[in-house]
């Protein structure tokens, strides 16, 4: 029997088995390998087979019977090979595709800008095209960050304002690796968009064209920010280790999930085409009734659809494990004061919306971020060996890791 390995299969050895089982005519075309698909290969081979059984005395190119068999089952494997390999491309191609990485926090002046520039900078020093987007609407500075001290040209406000089409039309060189789509919060009201003009943005920054596409959002809970959160495969939320700040990162992960539920069957959600009224209205009633929630956990609401519309359950699991938030502890002094802080927070996400929060790492506090800021030059640039450069690097691998 012979065995060849998906490896093995040259694209001229593939012409040549296509030639032997199909017409040649067909395999001249250029959609035929395009089209190509095991059952087709199956159906050729069977045909072939038959009459080039060694005992049904057929001849092809000349050759003996036995020598036609050996040759259409040669072929055979050929196509079954390149078939598998073509197969494992596509699967890697899609791996590939472009991840959007949120990085959030429900305070002010915690890291989260200086974290987006610098993670945006280290992804694209390893070969990503990376697009940073200041979705800080009213608060935008990523593109100081990034090191880009003059105005900037063109904004996201052109695109809410439509004097572009498309986000792709606003990306600038940031002058250390990663794209730029910078904000202009000079502009009055910017942070102030209607529902309709959001959903418009949220649609636009799903088809930006990058390896990643790196979020930085605003310090607060509006649904603005939530909204843009929840929108993405990665999702970081940013907490230093003062009381206020970690308490405010679980209200941040509370309000997304949260909301995350009352958008459940919107359009931009990735359960829009699976709807179910009855959920729906449950949800809505549980989450965001005027005197406040009406249930005291996501645990609660489990149950309560457990008990109330089994068949609804699956719907909401679904969407639950659909959130991930990890976790990033910046502005560390002591590394021993890590622990009992990341705990706190797991241990309440478990608690209230039973969630594991995965601890991606943390970031010292250092004075090459001070030193670099008043530069405006991204840290990483500066020290592309230095400490932030090897913090990122472990948060990144981690990040990756925890899907
Ligand atoms: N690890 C760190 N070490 C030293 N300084 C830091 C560190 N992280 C942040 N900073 C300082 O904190 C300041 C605020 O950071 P940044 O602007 O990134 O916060 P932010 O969370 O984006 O705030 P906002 O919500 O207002 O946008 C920076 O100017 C920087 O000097
Ligand atoms: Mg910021």
């Amino acid at each position: 029997m012979l065995t060849v390995t998906a490896e093995d299969v040259d694209s001229n050895e593939v012409r040549r088995a296509c030639s032997r089982l199909f017409s040649l005519e067909s395999v001249e075309s250029d959609r035929f390998l395009e089209n190509l698909d095991l059952e087709m290969v199956k159906k050729a081979y069977r045909e072939h087979a038959k009459t080039c059984h060694p005992d049904a005395q057929c001849s092809i190119s000349g050759g003996s019977g036995a020598e036609s068999f050996l040759n259409i089952q040669r072929s055979y494997e050929v196509l079954t090979s390149y078939l598998e390999r073509r197969a494992k491309e596509s699967l890697h191609a899609v791996a590939r595709e472009r991840k959007i990485i949120a990085v959030g926090g429900a305070k002010g002046g915690i890291g989260k800008s200086i974290f987006a520039a610098n993670l945006s900078v280290v992804l694209a020093s390893k070969g990503f095209k990376t697009v940073a987007v200041d979705l800080d609407l009213g608060g935008a500075n990523l593109h100081l960050y990034l090191g880009n001290r003059a105005i900037l040209k063109r904004s996201i406000n052109d695109f809410l304002k439509k004097r572009v089409n498309t986000l792709q039309e606003l990306v600038v060189e940031s002058g250390h690796g990663p794209l730029l789509i910078g904000g202009d919060s000079s502009e009055l009201g910017a942070a102030n968009i209607e529902f309709s003009k959001k959903l418009r943005l949220l649609k636009a920054v799903k088809n930006i064209e990058a390896d990643y596409v790196v979020l930085d959002l605003g310090g607060d809970t509006s649904y603005n920010i939530v909204d843009f959160f929840n929108l993405a495969d990665y999702t970081i939320v940013l907490t230093t280790l003062d009381t206020v700040s970690y308490i405010s990162s679980y209200h941040f992960m509370k309000a997304a999930i949260y909301r995350k539920l009352n958008r459940l069957f919107g359009t931009e959600s990735k359960f829009r085409d699976e709807r179910e009224a009855d959920l729906e209205r449950l949800v809505r009633e549980v989450t965001m009734a005027p005197d406040g929630p009406k249930i005291k956990s996501i645990g609660d609401l489990i149950e309560r659809v457990r008990e109330d519309q089994p068949m609804n359950l699956s719907i909401l699991v679904r969407a639950l494990q659909d959130f991930n938030p990890c976790l990033v502890v910046n502005r560390v002094e002591k590394e021993a004061d890590i622990g009992p802080v990341v705990m706190k927070i797991q241990d309440v996400s478990k608690k209230w919306l039973s969630k594991e929060v995965t601890y991606l790492g943390s970031i010292s506090a250092q004075r090459e971020i001070t030193e670099s800021v008043k530069a405006l030059v991204p840290t990483v640039a500066k020290y592309p060996r230095g400490r932030l450069a090897t913090e990122l690097e472990a948060i990144f691998q981690n990040l990756i890791r925890s899907r």
